[in-house]
């Protein structure tokens, strides 16, 4: 319906306006009901509504709903099709429950494997989360419901987080932390952004300029409103200066009446508040025209369906020693709590209040598998039962195959703390060992949302990790150890042989007060590539019960012109006897000699589907800023003329083709000449080179490096280093009276060439 929004926000008072920028309950925004205005319900978020059931007082009390896989399991799909499938259902349950915003995705980066709300999170890598994010948006937004990405930016931790600072390098933000939201927002419109708790180099989220207005708005465009995250705000009046529109949950008026004092007083242009009114009553409008359409009754029987064909899609294969598929007819002993209590989603603001999660022991049963079952542990403890546990040693070496369904009990893993550890529960993990000790064909499924140590990795025979994949897991593991489906899933994050590997593992949590991101850009396979060090199963590794080939790598062009693009091709045949679908990953690797970069960084992927012997081509497209990286010194993204590789695999570790792409371009950074500039900058620079090298050769061999070789200490390449480094001023010493007189003249001709 038009409507003209300028002009209601005239006829609002000062004091409607600011009541407007706060929520009236939990989750509702205020309605003025004298000029038409009405309220909008906003809900959890992100892989399942956790919508408030308004016929209870208890604001914990959530209306049913479906589970879908939660978010580190449907990243490891590796599929934007299936986020986009699982937006559109949360979108379609939303609409029937009268949702105009659903609170997610969540897309914050994992840099530690211990945070505590991992499991809602995408990945280590900020090109799959933005596309993973990218997918869902759409698909939410598809069904006339809007999202809010969340927690805008860099809330990594749950320690401290409403008052941690995360303390990093504008490089290390703009290149690890915030693509997932840049690219979200650009492509996908979300309706709505949530800022997050913590403070960004010492200034809250909830006030900081910067981030809310300077990057989100006027770079990225942003057109939506942004809200707090429930009490995330600190200074209400900064806040809405910077650019936070929406309050949530309301501060009982406290904040709205210092809104209302500000204006009066000044402090706060009223046209400032005027703008964020704007923003809220945009969207508002918008949901309340999309529900006045008609949509679909909530099934929660369909959806179920749904989401247990999406659970097969997203768990990982991480081992197979032969042991899977199992063998139907063979005797199968299901070991662990996890078969018949599975954690398929975690603790926090993202919990749904689902019908009946399945377990594979319920699917077990109604696929009429003949398996036997012993507890052996419980899935809510770490608690060792003697006798359960000698149980399932016996079982085990009984059997056929052994299939232990560990993982980590809700209370290891939650919103709002941290992981103290990387472990499974001893008991688990004395159970695995001893069972692993009797049978050989030893099967763990896992169920966690973030990697743990597995010690006993070596020792088993399959290891299949579920993730927390939502409430269809149950059928889901069944199909994937049956062989009734193919696992397709990829790993989203590094699983590291031990917590001491881990990138921040000197920095993680901090004191409270600070979070130092000291490793900087390098997070996830970025540092254990660099450092070259062995892994339990590296980024984006994921088996399958076929095989996949890669021919014909190509590039449409073996140069890319500044501000150009080429494209790279390669065709995958599945070599294997079984349909199966593979992920084709493409990463860039900087060989200009720029320092400081990764060794290889994820820049696009594919998911294709292939029958026995079919093969399929898959084409990307790449720019410069896929070669590039933030440079502080320019504010902007930059790639180096030169040579780069383009790596394509199964995963990071298993590059199947690496092709060379030369990159042609004039934008150089800028280089300062002075006395301290060293010989080595000045050949390295094409601005520069040829002016020094004529300088050289007018000074003589002095100059030339003659005399730092001639010590007889130094290497040929030593003594080149040396020389390299030695600044302007020293150089024109080595070069005599002469040079050192012709300094200023020298200075002048080279500066003159870099401007
Ligand atoms: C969480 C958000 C959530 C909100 C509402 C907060 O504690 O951080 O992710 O959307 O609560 O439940």
């Amino acid at each position: 319906m038009e409507r003209n929004i300028p002009e209601l926000v005239k006829q609002l008072t000062l004091e409607e306006k600011a009541g407007l920028c706060s929520g009236a309950d939990f989750w509702h925004t205020k309605a003025v009901e004298r000029l038409g205005i009405p309220a909008m319900m906003v809900s959890d978020g992100p892989h399942g509504l956790r919508t408030q059931d308004m016929s209870q007082t208890d604001r914990d009390t959530s209306i049913k709903a479906v589970c879908f896989p939660t978010g580190c399991a449907s990243a490891a799909s590796f599929d934007p099709a299936l986020l986009r499938r699982e937006g559109t259902a949360i979108g379609r349950e939303a609409r029937a429950v009268g949702v105009g915003v659903v609170l997610g995705p969540a897309v914050n980066i994992k840099r530690s494997p211990l945070c505590g709300r991992n499991f809602e999170y995408y990945s280590e890598d900020p090109c799959l989360a933005g596309e993973m994010a990218a997918a869902f948006i759409d698909g939410v937004q598809s069904q006339g419901v809007g999202t809010s990405i969340k927690h805008f930016a860099a809330n990594n931790q749950e320690y401290r987080r409403m008052s941690a600072s995360s303390d990093m390098s504008e490089r290390t933000l703009r290149e690890i932390y915030l693509p997932a939201f840049e690219k979200a927002v650009k492509k996908s419109r979300p309706w709505t952004v949530m800022c997050s708790y913590n403070r960004i180099n010492g200034v809250y989220a909830s006030e900081n300029e910067r981030l809310l207005t300077g990057i989100l708005r006027d770079e990225w465009g942003f057109d939506g409103f942004v809200m707090s995250d429930w009490g995330a705000v600190a200074d209400r009046v900064k806040g809405v200066a910077a650019g936070l529109d929406l309050e949530m949950p309301g501060s009982g008026g406290v904040n709205d009446a210092k809104i209302v004092a500000a204006v009066q007083d000044g402090t706060l242009a009223e046209e400032t508040l005027d703008r964020a009114v704007t923003r809220i009553l945009n969207i508002v409008f918008r949901a309340a025209d999309e529900a006045a359409a008609p949509c679909a009754a909530l099934d929660l029987a369909g959806d179920h369906t749904i989401a247990a064909e999406m659970a097969k899609e997203c768990a990982v294969l991480l081992q197979n020693k032969g042991a899977l598929p199992l063998k139907k007819g063979s005797k199968v002993v299901y070991i662990g709590g996890f078969a018949a209590a599975p954690r398929f989603q975690g603790g926090g603001s993202s919990h749904i209040n689902v019908v009946k999660a399945d377990s594979a022991l319920d699917a077990a049963e109604r696929h009429g598998r003949h398996i036997h079952y012993v507890e052996g542990f419980p899935a809510d403890r770490d608690q060792r039962d003697e006798k359960e546990f000698l149980a399932a040693v016996e079982a085990a070496s009984d059997a056929d195959t052994a299939v232990i369904f560990a993982g980590l009990p809700e209370s290891f893993e939650s919103e709002g703390c941290d992981r103290a550890h990387m472990r499974l529960p001893e008991s688990q993990n004395n159970l695995i060992a001893r069972v692993a000790a009797v049978q050989k064909n030893t099967v763990v499924v896992l169920h966690t949302g973030a990697p743990v140590e597995c010690p006993w990795a070596d020792d088993v025979a399959s290891v299949l990790c579920m993730y927390l994949d939502g409430e269809g897991v149950g059928e889901a593991a069944d199909a994937l150890l049956w062989g009734d489906a193919n696992p397709c899933g990829r790993l989203p994050e590094t699983w590291p042989l031990r917590l001491e590997d881990t990138p921040c593992y000197l920095d993680y949590p901090g004191d409270g007060r600070t979070a130092l991101y000291r490793e900087g850009v390098f997070v996830g396979y970025r540092w254990y590539d660099a450092r070259k060090m062995p892994v339990r199963w590296p980024f984006g590794h994921g088996l399958s019960y076929t095989g996949y080939v890669y021919r014909e790598p190509q590039l449409s062009a073996p140069e890319m012109e500044q501000d150009g693009s080429v494209k790279v091709r390669v065709s995958v045949r599945n070599v294997g006897a079984r349909a199966g679908r593979e992920v084709v990953q493409l990463y860039v690797s900087d060989c200009t000699g720029t320092a400081g970069r990764p060794p290889k960084e994820l820049r696009r992927f594919v998911k294709i589907s292939l029958e026995p012997g079919e093969e399929k081509q898959v084409e990307f497209t790449l720019t410069p800023r896929d070669l590039s990286w933030y440079c502080e010194e320019i504010g902007d993204w930059y790639a180096a003329p030169g040579k780069y590789k383009i790596l394509l695999g199964h995963s990071s570790r298993d590059i199947h083709a690496t092709l060379e792409l030369t990159y042609r371009s004039d934008k150089l950074l800028p280089l300062t000449v002075d006395e301290n500039t060293t010989l080595g900058e000045l050949l390295a620079d094409p601005r520069t080179a040829a002016v020094i090298k004529e300088i050289m050769q007018r000074y003589g061999t002095a100059l030339n490096g003659g005399n730092a070789g001639g010590e007889g200490v130094l290497s040929a390449e030593g003594s080149l280093q040396m020389m390299e480094g030695m600044p302007l001023r020293g150089l024109v010493n080595f070069g005599g009276l002469a040079a050192a007189q012709a300094l200023p003249t020298l200075l002048d001709a080279l500066k003159k060439a870099v401007e």
